[in-house]
């Protein structure tokens, strides 16, 4: 059974939207996994625009499954990871102006930035899994570096506008699970599913972990709102 990580980092930005209280992310953990998620995702961004130092560290004693913290290799980010000791490390590419992370860590040019980060987790005790695009030679170089496992990003698949395009997107994320699990690599996949193109890719065989958030908060939106109104309506009613 593949594994999902329900990743709430979008119910902190409308926390910070307002830069209010509400909704707290832990809360959303919690039902998360009342809900059957496998675990929780979370980036904690250098700009902190979503989660934050609070956040990483009251999910970490909320979260007794499988915390998955997405981070960047800076030093200051690495050693709060460190320090809160995520189950799971998962190395991103990080730039300010992006509004989420576009495409994946190239681990290839950036070989000795992630051996240092990765050096330091794991001296930590903190598996690490990277972040890449489904490409060959970045899978090479996870092996070498000494990942437990590759985060193949599904953008590209996601985001393919025909029938064609996202056939051959769909046999690029085959090929390199195949490929990363015989080099020994445990293989999740995330960033743009959603609920009529997840079906693809649970059918890929290896796939072990699934990091969907986007669109899962998306739907929580829609499908509470009717609820939240009417508990809204009956507040009111309740005082008149
Ligand atoms: N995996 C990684 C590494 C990500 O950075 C993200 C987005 O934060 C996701 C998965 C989830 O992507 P989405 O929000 O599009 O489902």
């Amino acid at each position: 059974m593949i594994r999902l990580g329900v990743n709430i980092d979008h119910v902190a930005t409308l926390r910070q939207a307002r830069r209010a209280l509400e909704p707290d992310p832990v809360h959303a953990a919690v039902l998360a996994l009342l809900g059957g998620a496998d675990g929780i995702t979370i980036h904690l961004r250098e700009d902190r625009r979503h989660i934050n130092d609070r956040d990483v560290r009251l999910l970490r004693q909320t979260v007794t499954s499988l915390l998955n913290l997405e981070l960047s290799v800076a030093d200051e980010i690495v050693a709060i990871a460190c320090d809160v000791k995520p189950d799971q490390a998962t190395l991103v590419p990080e730039r300010r102006e992006e509004v989420t992370t576009e495409g994946g860590l190239d681990i290839v040019a950036h070989q000795a930035a992630v051996a240092k980060a990765m050096e330091r987790l794991h001296a930590a005790g903190i598996a690490v899994a990277l972040f890449i695009d489904p490409d060959i030679r970045q899978i090479e170089v996870a092996k070498i570096l000494g990942a437990k496992a590759v985060e193949i990003q599904t953008a590209r698949y996601s985001e393919a506008k025909t029938h064609d395009a996202r056939l051959t997107e769909l046999n690029s994320l085959q090929e390199s699970t195949e490929f990363a699990k015989q080099a020994g690599l445990n293989v999740h996949m995330g960033h743009g599913l959603n609920y009529t193109n997840v079906a693809a890719v649970a059918q890929i065989p290896g796939v072990e972990e699934l990091n969907i958030g986007h669109s899962i908060v998306s739907r929580a939106v829609l499908v509470g709102l009717e609820r939240a109104v009417r508990e809204m309506k009956e507040a009111i009613r309740a005082a008149q």
